[in-house]
């Protein structure tokens, strides 16, 4: 065990910043500078407990640069990242991930030769210190089977447990990584754009896995897709050159002219932004 795995942050404990709940998760002056480039720049919001919370900014924005800083991938240049309180700035990936901060990635990490039961099993076995190897050797009635098919079922996909990860549907691969990632328990998920490449029935299917989660479970979504961003966030935190636009209420993201102005300045995705305006 590193120190950094031992050691709680710094041991401050002010993630609440005062009033009303502490959240789950808080970033303040988060920067990560690549030389000139400032993909993330002085970056600070909240996140509450229980919340579906979406990120969502034009592309460059600083989204996955964001997430990676949260999940400790990226060491920040400067600010601080707290977990439900706790100052985990120093932490490492892993040692966050300890502590309930999960995240997906942007690029699968499944095992396409292994089945999509074998996958979510490897998960569970992780998280509870179980040497990965002889995964094949786990009874079909041992409790670590049984908590890797409820989370299959969570994510409708108990009929295609027995398939090969490299067999399933590209959506299908993309409902199994956030099953791995709730293998390992989080009380936070991060998920990168897990809608990207979905069709739209995939994508309707996936915003009902996902109003579907546990309702303690604080979710954190990068996503383009702003149908499926509206159709479960309860807060948007907006993005715009690596800056904090804005985080508000859907209605205050919808209505607010800051971030009419940067989308209408990038791509075309202010037709769908506005679709359901009229
Ligand atoms: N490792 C890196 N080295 C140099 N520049 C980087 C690196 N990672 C990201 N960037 C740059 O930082 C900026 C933000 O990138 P980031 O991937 O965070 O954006 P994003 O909002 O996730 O975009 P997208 O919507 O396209 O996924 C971009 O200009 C990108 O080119
Ligand atoms: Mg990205």
């Amino acid at each position: 065990m590193t120190q950094q795995d031992a050691a709680p942050g710094s041991g401050t404990h002010d993630g609440g910043q005062g009033d009303g709940p502490v959240p789950a998760l808080r970033v303040e002056g988060l920067s990560r500078h690549f030389g000139s480039l400032k993909a993330v720049e002085d970056v600070s919001f909240k996140v509450r407990p229980g919340s579906r919370h979406a990120v969502i900014g034009p592309n460059g924005a600083g989204k996955s640069t964001l997430f990676a800083l949260t999940a400790g991938a990226l060491r920040a240049t400067a600010g601080r990242v707290w977990l439900h309180g706790d100052d985990v700035t120093s932490l490492t990936e892993h040692a966050r991930a300890r502590r309930g901060l999960v995240r997906t990635f942007q690029h699968s990490s499944l095992f396409l030769r292994a089945t999509a039961r074998e996958n979510v099993l490897l998960a569970v076995q992780r998280r509870h210190g179980v040497q990965a190897q002889p995964w094949r050797a786990v009874t079909r009635r041992s409790a670590l089977v049984r908590e890797a098919d409820e989370v299959l079922d969570r994510l409708l996909l108990s009929h295609r447990s027995g398939q090969l990860a490299g067999a399933l549907s590209h959506g299908e691969r993309r409902q199994l990584e956030v099953a791995v990632a709730l293998a390992a328990a989080p009380s936070v998920l991060l998920l990168d754009e897990p809608a990207a490449g979905m069709s739209p029935a995939d994508t309707h299917a996936f915003q009902e896995i996902v109003l579907g989660l546990p309702p303690e479970l604080t979710v954190l979504l990068v996503e383009h897709d702003l149908d499926l961003v509206f159709g479960v966030a309860d807060h948007v935190t907006v993005l715009h050159l690596g800056r904090h636009l804005l985080t508000g209420l859907p209605a205050e993201v919808r209505a607010s002219d800051e971030v009419q102005h940067a989308y209408l300045g990038a791509e075309d995705t202010s037709a769908l932004f506005f679709e359901e305006q009229e």
